[in-house]
Protein backbone atom coordinates (compact mmCIF):
# COMPACT_ATOMS: atom_id res chain seq x y z
CA UNK A 1 0.00 0.00 0.00
CA UNK A 2 1.42 3.89 0.15
CA UNK A 3 -0.39 6.49 0.35
CA UNK A 4 0.72 9.81 -1.70
CA UNK A 5 1.14 13.08 0.46
CA UNK A 6 -1.64 14.45 -1.03
CA UNK A 7 -4.00 11.49 -0.10
CA UNK A 8 -2.77 11.18 3.50
CA UNK A 9 -3.05 15.63 3.61
CA UNK A 10 -6.55 14.78 3.10
CA UNK A 11 -7.28 12.32 5.30
CA UNK A 12 -5.88 14.36 8.07
CA UNK A 13 -8.11 17.07 6.72
CA UNK A 14 -11.37 15.24 6.70
CA UNK A 15 -10.33 13.36 10.13
CA UNK A 16 -9.59 17.10 11.28
CA UNK A 17 -12.73 18.75 10.14
CA UNK A 18 -15.01 16.18 10.91
CA UNK A 19 -13.54 16.75 14.52
CA UNK A 20 -13.97 20.05 14.90
CA UNK A 21 -17.47 19.32 13.32
CA UNK A 22 -18.17 17.41 16.06
CA UNK A 23 -16.73 20.01 18.93
CA UNK A 24 -18.69 22.59 17.45
CA UNK A 25 -22.23 20.37 17.14
CA UNK A 26 -21.67 19.38 20.84
CA UNK A 27 -21.08 22.92 22.38
CA UNK A 28 -24.16 24.42 20.22
CA UNK A 29 -26.19 21.47 21.52
CA UNK A 30 -25.44 22.68 25.00
CA UNK A 31 -25.78 26.30 24.72
CA UNK A 32 -29.07 25.40 22.76
CA UNK A 33 -29.98 23.30 26.44
CA UNK A 34 -28.97 26.15 28.81
CA UNK A 35 -31.24 28.74 26.70
CA UNK A 36 -34.15 26.81 26.51
CA UNK A 37 -33.71 24.43 29.98
CA UNK A 38 -33.82 26.02 33.44
CA UNK A 39 -31.62 24.92 36.31
CA UNK A 40 -33.25 26.55 38.69
CA UNK A 41 -36.24 27.03 40.22
CA UNK A 42 -37.62 30.62 40.47
CA UNK A 43 -38.43 31.77 44.12
CA UNK A 44 -41.31 34.37 43.27
CA UNK A 45 -44.66 33.23 42.31
CA UNK A 46 -44.79 31.23 38.75
CA UNK A 47 -46.82 32.41 36.13
CA UNK A 48 -47.72 31.28 32.58
CA UNK A 49 -46.31 34.35 30.78
CA UNK A 50 -43.09 34.50 32.59
CA UNK A 51 -42.07 30.83 33.36
CA UNK A 52 -44.06 28.27 31.55
CA UNK A 53 -44.91 29.56 28.11
CA UNK A 54 -41.09 29.61 27.09
CA UNK A 55 -41.13 26.46 28.10
CA UNK A 56 -44.25 24.76 26.70
CA UNK A 57 -42.89 26.42 23.47
CA UNK A 58 -39.38 24.98 23.80
CA UNK A 59 -40.91 21.32 25.02
CA UNK A 60 -44.03 20.77 23.65
CA UNK A 61 -45.72 23.44 20.83
CA UNK A 62 -43.77 21.09 18.32
CA UNK A 63 -46.21 18.66 18.92
CA UNK A 64 -48.74 20.28 20.74
CA UNK A 65 -50.07 22.64 18.14
CA UNK A 66 -51.24 22.49 14.85
CA UNK A 67 -49.77 20.65 12.14
CA UNK A 68 -48.13 18.93 15.17
CA UNK A 69 -48.28 15.10 15.92
CA UNK A 70 -50.52 16.05 18.89
CA UNK A 71 -52.74 19.06 17.48
CA UNK A 72 -55.80 17.83 18.68
CA UNK A 73 -54.28 19.02 22.28
CA UNK A 74 -52.83 22.17 21.46
CA UNK A 75 -50.74 23.75 24.15
CA UNK A 76 -50.00 27.45 22.95
CA UNK A 77 -52.01 29.73 24.89
CA UNK A 78 -52.88 30.06 28.92
CA UNK A 79 -56.13 29.07 28.55
CA UNK A 80 -55.27 25.60 26.65
CA UNK A 81 -52.30 24.89 29.34
CA UNK A 82 -53.69 25.73 32.76
CA UNK A 83 -57.25 23.45 31.20
CA UNK A 84 -54.87 20.22 31.05
CA UNK A 85 -52.89 21.19 33.64
CA UNK A 86 -53.42 17.97 35.73
CA UNK A 87 -52.34 15.58 32.67
CA UNK A 88 -49.31 17.93 31.71
CA UNK A 89 -48.23 17.18 35.63
CA UNK A 90 -49.17 13.73 35.07
CA UNK A 91 -47.08 12.90 31.90
CA UNK A 92 -43.88 15.32 32.88
CA UNK A 93 -43.36 13.46 35.96
CA UNK A 94 -43.83 10.22 34.50
CA UNK A 95 -40.51 7.69 34.52
CA UNK A 96 -38.13 7.72 32.19
CA UNK A 97 -39.34 5.04 30.16
CA UNK A 98 -42.77 5.38 30.47
CA UNK A 99 -44.31 5.60 26.61
CA UNK A 100 -46.89 8.18 28.36
CA UNK A 101 -43.96 10.23 29.57
CA UNK A 102 -43.85 13.92 28.05
CA UNK A 103 -41.95 15.55 26.39
CA UNK A 104 -42.31 12.55 23.58
CA UNK A 105 -39.05 11.68 22.60
CA UNK A 106 -37.25 14.05 24.80
CA UNK A 107 -36.23 15.49 27.89
CA UNK A 108 -37.18 18.10 30.37
CA UNK A 109 -35.17 19.67 33.00
CA UNK A 110 -35.94 19.08 36.41
CA UNK A 111 -36.15 22.40 36.95
CA UNK A 112 -38.13 22.78 34.05
CA UNK A 113 -40.99 20.35 35.73
CA UNK A 114 -40.70 22.05 39.47
CA UNK A 115 -41.80 25.44 37.52
CA UNK A 116 -45.04 23.71 35.85
CA UNK A 117 -45.81 22.01 39.23
CA UNK A 118 -45.08 25.25 41.24
CA UNK A 119 -47.44 27.04 38.80
CA UNK A 120 -50.39 24.87 40.24
CA UNK A 121 -49.43 25.44 43.71
CA UNK A 122 -48.98 29.01 42.65
CA UNK A 123 -52.46 29.26 41.54
CA UNK A 124 -51.77 29.15 37.90
CA UNK A 125 -51.20 32.49 37.22
CA UNK A 126 -51.24 34.15 34.21
CA UNK A 127 -49.10 37.27 34.49
C1 LIG B 1 -42.68 14.67 19.71
C2 LIG B 1 -44.05 15.10 19.89
C3 LIG B 1 -44.51 15.52 21.27
C4 LIG B 1 -43.89 16.40 22.13
C5 LIG B 1 -42.59 17.16 21.94
C6 LIG B 1 -44.75 16.48 23.28
N1 LIG B 1 -45.84 15.69 23.11
FE1 LIG B 1 -47.39 15.46 24.41
N2 LIG B 1 -48.25 14.10 23.19
C7 LIG B 1 -47.76 13.74 21.95
C8 LIG B 1 -48.65 12.75 21.37
C9 LIG B 1 -48.46 12.09 20.02
C10 LIG B 1 -49.69 12.53 22.30
C11 LIG B 1 -50.87 11.57 22.18
C12 LIG B 1 -50.43 10.20 22.61
C13 LIG B 1 -50.40 10.10 24.10
O1 LIG B 1 -51.42 10.39 24.75
O2 LIG B 1 -49.34 9.75 24.66
C14 LIG B 1 -49.40 13.40 23.43
C15 LIG B 1 -50.19 13.49 24.56
C16 LIG B 1 -50.01 14.39 25.58
C17 LIG B 1 -50.93 14.60 26.67
C18 LIG B 1 -52.23 13.88 26.89
C19 LIG B 1 -53.28 14.64 26.13
C20 LIG B 1 -54.65 14.04 26.24
O3 LIG B 1 -55.58 14.67 25.70
O4 LIG B 1 -54.81 12.98 26.85
C21 LIG B 1 -50.41 15.59 27.43
C22 LIG B 1 -51.03 16.21 28.69
C23 LIG B 1 -49.17 15.99 26.84
N3 LIG B 1 -48.95 15.25 25.71
C24 LIG B 1 -48.35 16.96 27.33
C25 LIG B 1 -47.14 17.33 26.76
C26 LIG B 1 -46.26 18.31 27.34
C27 LIG B 1 -46.53 19.10 28.60
C28 LIG B 1 -45.17 18.39 26.52
C29 LIG B 1 -43.95 19.24 26.72
C30 LIG B 1 -43.27 19.11 27.99
C31 LIG B 1 -45.38 17.46 25.43
N4 LIG B 1 -46.58 16.84 25.62
C32 LIG B 1 -44.50 17.26 24.38
C33 LIG B 1 -46.65 14.21 21.32
C34 LIG B 1 -45.74 15.08 21.89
Amino acid sequence: MGLTFTEFFSMKKNLFTAIILGIAMVSCESSTYDEVSNTEVPTEKITYTKHVKGIMEAKCTSCHSTGGSASSRPLNTYAQVNGAINQIIDRIQRPAGDPLRMPQGGTMSAADISIVVKWKEDGLLEN
